[in-house]
């Protein structure tokens, strides 16, 4: 498959590392001073767009699939509040996106496994949760894409509901109907997720952390190679099912 990488920072490069290794061409990269009209030759010679970007640049890169018929996988996080509006367009135009704010298979176990855990040990008395996500000084959007997935699926688990709180209130205690969600900046941290669950007798500590950036670009690869021939807007459940689906091979 011939591949054009939109966004050629840690995560760009370590996408077309993965991606050579299966085989595949980087056809041209684009990054936030390519002129349009560049941009689009990239993209038709391509037969998929990867974007791990800028959040301010989804809307312009998701318009360039359009325009171009590409088949787009967005791995850039923080466009939350324009997702629904963008995943509209893209089904009215007959186009191919797929979004996922973290591409790491682990990580999208952890998530399932962790809050239907939290989910489950909250039903019983005196448990409480919060959610930590610690990524290097980098980073532009805070929390991360990932401790907001985590996020919304912890609140739609908990019965009776919780709301997540970000920052910690500054003064006065956390209300028991609330749960916070930490934030932390430090050196090259590649990203830790974490969920603590303090209960009357036990402490929990739910910890992924990623070795490299390769388990994102390895994740967002397979979903290039997914969406091929398909239109819509997915998310990375789609593909997940499909990888973790044991086969008559296996
Ligand atoms: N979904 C996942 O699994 C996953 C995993 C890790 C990271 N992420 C997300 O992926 C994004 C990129 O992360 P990163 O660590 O690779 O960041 P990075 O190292 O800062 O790289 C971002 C790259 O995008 C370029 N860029 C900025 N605006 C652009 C535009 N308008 N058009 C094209 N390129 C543009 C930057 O170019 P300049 O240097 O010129 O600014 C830079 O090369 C972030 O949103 C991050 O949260 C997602």
């Amino acid at each position: 498959m011939r591949i054009a990488l939109i966004g050629y920072g840690r995560m760009g490069q370590a996408v077309e590392r993965v991606a050579t290794a299966r085989g595949h061409t980087v056809v041209g990269v684009m990054g936030r001073a390519t002129p349009n009209a560049e941009r689009t030759a990239i993209a038709e010679t391509a037969d998929a767009l990867i974007d791990f970007s800028h959040a301010d640049a989804v809307e312009t890169n998701i318009a360039l699939a359009l325009h171009t018929a590409r088949p787009l996988v967005i791995g850039t996080t923080g466009w939350d509040a324009q997702r629904d509006a963008l995943a509209q367009r893209v089904q009215q135009s007959g186009g191919a996106v797929l979004y996922a704010p973290n591409f790491s298979i682990a990580v999208q176990l952890y998530m399932h496994y962790a809050v239907a855990l939290a989910a489950q040990l909250l039903r019983l008395d005196g448990w409480d949760v919060a959610i930590e996500e610690i990524h290097h000084r980098g980073k532009a959007d805070a929390p991360s894409g990932t401790a907001r997935a985590l996020t919304q699926r912890l609140q739609h688990a908990l019965n009776p509901p919780r709301e997540a709180v970000y920052p910690a209130p500054p003064n006065h205690p956390l209300p028991e109907t609330q749960f916070c969600v930490g934030v932390l900046r430090v050196g090259s941290e590649f990203g830790t997720h974490r969920v603590l669950l303090d209960g009357p007798y036990d402490w929990l500590e739910i910890t992924h952390r990623a070795k490299s950036r390769d388990g994102f670009a390895y994740g967002a690869v397979r979903a290039a190679e997914w969406l091929r021939g398909r239109t819509g807007f997915y998310t990375f459940q789609e593909v997940l099912t499909e990888i973790l689906t044991p086969t008559e091979a296996d």
